[in-house]
């Protein structure tokens, strides 16, 4: 794989994308420096690897288990705290964004942590690294919430080794059905159909959702299996930045995020069960 270290490839010119992808692509460059300000205290407390809105640690959920040694893929990995805390702790990491103005600021966060690996500037939905590069791919609310699954889910199980882990956390369906577009309040009615859930308008923004069972016949497709699909309402004591107090007491009641533990099988394990078949 190229180690580009230090520097940022680039591969993600607005030419090149996709309308939903331009316009995300100009939201995240212009509230870049906003979302940080915003956002730093949820996303540096207590530790940089915190999953979802409420930064659970991943110390607690062991989610990526064993990272030591292996190579990682962060896709959108915006200030890239959570590749640079792995990166400290014996990974292989590579970050990606297709936002210039987070990759500077994942950048900075390198410099400060004295710890160095490539960032890479480009789509996840046209990721320009060899198949089999990666035993995992994560992010926590990153690219995976603002790409077509359709194209992405793909892009993933050609970058893992078999054997590889893809792990990330994104909104839940019944967040996608029950916030209102326009004005992002929380209902607690459905207030948009289920059947056909894909692309999602917001004013300023394309985000993307399935169904359950869409979700889990993708990652069939693609040869990924299913491991675990965690949903939990926050601990009492656990505060946000991201929410108002009543969305966050809506996520006392139906699960706000998930986080999706999906595995590319070994090669054994995917012989084994061709032969079960035949
Ligand atoms: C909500 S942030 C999450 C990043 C990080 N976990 C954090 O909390 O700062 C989403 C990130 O995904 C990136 N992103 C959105 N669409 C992308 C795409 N098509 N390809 C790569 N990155 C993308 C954005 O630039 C942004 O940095």
């Amino acid at each position: 794989m190229p180690r580009r270290t230090g520097r940022r490839s680039r591969s993600a010119r607005p030419s090149t994308l996709r309308s939903h992808e331009r316009t995300n692509l100009a939201l995240w460059e212009q509230s870049a420096a906003g979302y940080e300000s915003r956002n730093a205290a949820t996303l540096s407390r207590g530790t940089a690897m915190g999953w979802g809105m409420w930064h659970r640690p991943e110390r607690e959920l062991q989610v990526l288990g064993v990272t030591r040694g292996k190579d990682i893929l962060e896709l959108g990995c915006g200030a890239a705290r959570w590749s640079v805390e792995l990166a400290r702790g014996g990974a292989r990491m590579v970050a990606l964004d297709f936002s210039s103005a987070r990759l500077e600021q994942a950048r900075r966060q390198m410099v400060a942590s004295g710890v160095d690996f490539p960032l890479i500037e480009a789509s996840a939905e046209a990721v320009p690294l060899p198949a089999r590069s990666f035993d995992i791919v994560f992010c926590d609310w990153g690219a995976v919430t603002f790409t077509d699954p359709y194209r992405t889910v793909p892009e993933v199980a050609r970058l893992l080794r078999p054997g590889g882990l893809f792990a990330f956390s994104n909104s839940s369906p019944f967040r996608s059905l029950c916030q209102n577009r326009q004005t992002d309040r929380m209902s607690h009615r459905l207030l948009y159909d289920y059947f056909g859930l894909h692309r999602i308008e917001y004013p300023d923004e394309v985000n993307f959702q399935l169904p359950y069972g869409a979700w889990i016949r993708l990652f069939r497709d693609q040869g990924l299996v299913v491991e675990d699909l965690l949903e939990f309402p926050p601990l009492r004591t656990a505060r946000t930045t991201y929410l108002t107090k009543t969305a966050a007491e809506w996520a006392r009641h139906w699960p706000m995020e998930v986080i999706w533990r999906v595995r590319k099988p070994s090669e054994t394990r995917r012989r084994g069960r061709r032969a079960t078949a035949g």
